[in-house]
């Protein structure tokens, strides 16, 4: 086991030392989309130019489905002419169901969306936005080829640092405020993570482990993937996955514990907004037909048939697993066990309520600029509403 020096402290990354996890829910094949709420409303957290589409909506337009081969495929509408000032069709889904600490999620895909205008992500957030933390699994913009893994806490302390991970470290403060919302990044080294090279080769499989010892991510593409995890199961080991992409250990200052409350997953893919959509970022993989400005993305994207017809904008999902470190599986001793967790799963389960949370998922590292993204403003009156609200929620 590597030893690693934060300041004065040294102490293990103790991924390593929890042992099993059981498993204790599957989305997959025919029964995939049971247990996710779809969110139905404007995408009034990331301001992108997108309609969340409600369950009904989603499988009448064939947007959410099984497909032939029993993947889940989650897509935006690239068969509606938009008309100017109006929004796109996409899907936006999230576990009714917390999951606690002491809990693995896995997830393994064999396309991820991408496209200039498209932002994926695959994410965790707490029931109060940003209080109860938020952590960014899958996250891309545009024609990015490398995933970005983002923590998101509203309590101060949680700092990012260099702790053996094989992610680059883009930015280190984890705290949300009512300011700043970046959060703590790592950039993902590995080819193929995200975008069309991610696709070709057969997809991947992306593991969270959630824990009091921290916060740790691993990406392995579909070559790559450990036999443990490919002919599993009913449990994984997470000690035997070396070291991870992105690593947010729990130090003094950053309790994990209180600062991410169980989580429910999410799964959307909104287009242009406060990320993909401001100029300086979507400039720097995507063509500009005309004077770049705020509304680039949208006019050269989303109006019309769509461009170029976001036939590459869907996940292919093959399952989404969540395992659990209980009682049963504890091997080593209580002080590191996440005790209670596996009591508090039935307890934290909710009636479903998805939009209850304010959640702007996540920023680039260009937020600074003052680029407020007043693309929004072009939008409905429905939409400028939301999105007044939203930008006196975030600046
Ligand atoms: C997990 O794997 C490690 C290293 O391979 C091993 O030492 C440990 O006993 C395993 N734990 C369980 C519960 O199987
Ligand atoms: C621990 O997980 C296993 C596998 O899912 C399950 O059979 C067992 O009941 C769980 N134990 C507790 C205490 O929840
Ligand atoms: C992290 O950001 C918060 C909020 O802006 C700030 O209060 C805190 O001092 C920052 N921490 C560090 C180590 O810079
Ligand atoms: C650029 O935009 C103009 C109209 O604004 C359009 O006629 C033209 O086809 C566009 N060119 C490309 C390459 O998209
Ligand atoms: C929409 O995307 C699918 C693939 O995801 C593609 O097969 C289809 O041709 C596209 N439709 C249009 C109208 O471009
Ligand atoms: C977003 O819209 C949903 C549904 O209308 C609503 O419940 C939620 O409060 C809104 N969130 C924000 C941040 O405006």
């Amino acid at each position: 086991m590597k030893i690693f020096c934060l300041g004065l402290l040294v102490f293990p990354l103790t991924h390593g030392v929890l042992g099993a996890y059981n498993l204790v829910q599957e989305y997959s094949g025919q029964s995939f989309f049971e247990g996710w709420d779809f969110y139905g409303a404007y995408d009034n957290t990331t301001l992108g130019d997108v309609f969340f589409v409600t369950e009904q909506t989603a499988t009448t337009l064939h947007l959410a489905y099984v497909n032939s081969a029993g993947n889940a495929i989650i897509r935006v509408d690239n068969t509606t002419s938009v008309p100017s000032n109006q929004k796109r069709n996409s899907v936006y889904i999230s576990t009714a169901t917390y999951f606690p600490i002491g809990s693995v999620f896995i997830i393994d895909l064999s396309h991820i969306p991408y496209g200039c205008s498209v932002w994926p992500a695959f994410w965790t957030k707490g029931a109060d936005w940003p209080t109860d933390g938020e952590i960014d699994i899958i996250e891309t913009v545009n024609l990015v080829n490398n995933n970005q893994y983002a923590l998101h806490t509203g309590y101060n302390g949680c700092v990012a640092t260099n702790v053996g991970q094989t992610g680059t470290l883009a930015n280190a403060n984890c705290t949300s405020t009512a300011t700043s919302d970046v959060g703590c990044t790592f950039q993902e080294t590995q080819a193929n993570s995200v975008g069309s090279g991610f696709n070709s080769a057969g997809g991947g499989v992306y593991a969270t482990q959630f824990d009091v010892s921290g916060v740790y991510i691993w990406f392995w593409s579909r070559a790559n993937i450990p036999s443990s995890i490919s002919s599993s199961t009913t449990s994984v080991n997470t000690s035997s996955w070396g070291s991870p992409s992105a690593a947010f250990p729990a130090t003094d200052s950053c309790d994990i514990s209180k600062f991410v409350a169980p989580q429910q997953l999410v799964l959307d893919i909104t287009l242009c907004g406060s990320w993909a959509g401001l100029a300086s970022v979507y400039q720097e993989t995507c063509p500009v037909n005309g004077t770049a400005g705020l509304n680039t993305c949208y006019d050269n994207n989303v109006i019309d048939n769509g461009t170029p017809a976001y036939a590459e904008a869907y996940f292919e999902i093959s399952y989404v697993k969540v395992f659990s470190l209980n009682e049963t599986s504890t091997s080593t001793s209580s002080s590191t066990s996440s005790s209670g967790s596996a009591s508090t799963l039935s307890s934290t389960s909710t009636s479903g309520s998805p939009t209850s949370s304010s959640s702007a998922s996540t920023t680039s590292t260009t937020k600074a600029s003052g680029a407020i993204p007043i693309v929004q403003l072009r939008s409905t009156a429905a939409g400028v509403f939301a999105a007044m609200l939203t930008l006196s929620l975030i600046f």
